[in-house]
């Protein structure tokens, strides 16, 4: 049932602020300042003990793994490495039982997912599973774990598992660097009232959605796309290009801003549309020297800025903003936009957008 949607996909998008907080709902208790996940509290021990955690993960789940890099580093101070579980389970891996493994499927059923959860229980590394399919092979194969509840998600591109893989993992380690005392309970309680302001900042997010069809209207016809974005930033900008290639089928890739010197922008020229991600928080004058780059390239530029930016809008061709946040929050925003940018154009080039070509939404085969 598409609710009056064109699309899953689009009903998808739109469902990401109740899908968030329903993801939160019961386990942020914000006035008593705690986090309560049963999957975490029983285990406490041996996840914040862990002298490593590695993701596994495929696709979008492995982009919101990479978010989750830099989160737990950050706030729980555990070295995390993150893998392709494609890779991870052919090339024998170093695992011990420190290790935590933690699975990221949407579906719970991807099968080079599930094979190297599998590899790291045998070598007796502990499993969690961040899945939103309840009852899937992977949540039950995993010795612990904590569901999306992103609801059912329909459209192949998947949308709002990733907003809520990001919201789940973002309580883990809140969660862990509590317990961990790796952060302060003054930024734990930020934190807490920052992640409750976000379905609704997403909400306004998605007004955007009349300037982001002219955007879409302007470069759909485009044979590729960069995509670019530092720090948190850097895994939404990745995502960003899977989103317009599943779907539109226009090339596109996304880079950390600084590896453009080391390669892709040679690419850059007058017909070449660059989406930057160029947050106020986090690494924003450094990301306006690289817009400087590309515009001085006669690149096309295309930014997602905080509400109320100025510096950027002088340089960039379009602006698209989002409502400030934290900086390791800004993902579960920035994402927004370039869901809706891929979307729109694919509609416009009249695709199969909930269905795209040689896809399926669950991989069961590697
Ligand atoms: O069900 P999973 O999260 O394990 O699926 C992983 C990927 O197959 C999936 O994210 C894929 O990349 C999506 N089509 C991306 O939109």
């Amino acid at each position: 049932e598409k609710s009056g949607f064109e699309h899953f996909m689009l009903k998808e998008i739109h469902e990401q602020p109740n899908a968030i907080s329903d993801t939160y709902r019961g386990r942020m208790l914000v006035k008593k300042g705690i986090i309560k996940m049963a999957g975490v509290d029983d285990n406490i021990e041996r996840i914040a003990n862990a002298k490593r955690i590695i993701i596994v993960a495929c696709g979008t789940s492995w982009h919101a793994g990479l978010v989750a890099e830099y989160i737990f580093e950050d706030i729980a101070r555990i070295p995390v490495e993150v893998e392709y579980a494609s890779e991870f389970r052919y090339r024998n891996p170093v695992i011990t039982e420190n290790d935590v493994v933690i699975a990221i499927s949407q579906s719970g059923e991807t099968a080079d997912t599930m094979a190297a959860i599998k590899l790291a229980k045998e070598k007796g590394a502990f499993t969690f599973g961040v899945c939103n399919v309840v009852g899937s092979s992977i949540s039950r194969e995993t010795h612990a774990g904590a569901y999306t509840h992103a609801g059912p998600e329909i459209g192949v591109a998947s949308t709002k598992a990733f907003t809520t893989q990001i919201t789940v993992l973002t309580l883990m380690a809140l969660k862990l660097g509590k317990f961990k005392g790796t952060i302060s309970n003054s930024d734990f309680q930020f934190h807490l009232q920052e992640m409750e302001r976000i379905p609704e900042k997403v909400m306004k997010a998605l007004k955007s959605d009349e300037l982001i069809q002219k955007i879409a209207y302007t470069y759909k016809d485009a044979p590729n796309c960069l995509y670019l974005g530092r720090g948190y930033n850097f895994p939404v900008a990745l995502e960003g290009a899977l989103k317009l290639k599943e779907i539109s089928y226009i090339h596109a890739e996304g880079y950390p801003a600084a590896e453009m010197k080391h390669g892709p922008i040679a690419l850059i020229d007058e017909q070449m549309p660059v989406v930057v991600i160029a947050t106020k928080k986090g690494h924003y004058e450094k990301v306006v020297s690289n817009i400087q780059e590309i515009k001085s390239r006669k690149g096309k530029i295309i930014a997602v800025v905080t509400e109320g930016d100025g510096e950027v809008r002088e340089l960039a061709d379009h602006v698209i903003e989002v409502p400030e946040t934290i900086e390791s929050l800004t993902p579960l925003l920035t994402t927004i936009p370039l869901q809706l940018l891929s979307y729109h154009i694919a509609v416009m080039l009249g695709k199969n957008v909930d269905q795209p070509r040689n896809l399926a939404k669950s991989v069961t085969v590697e």
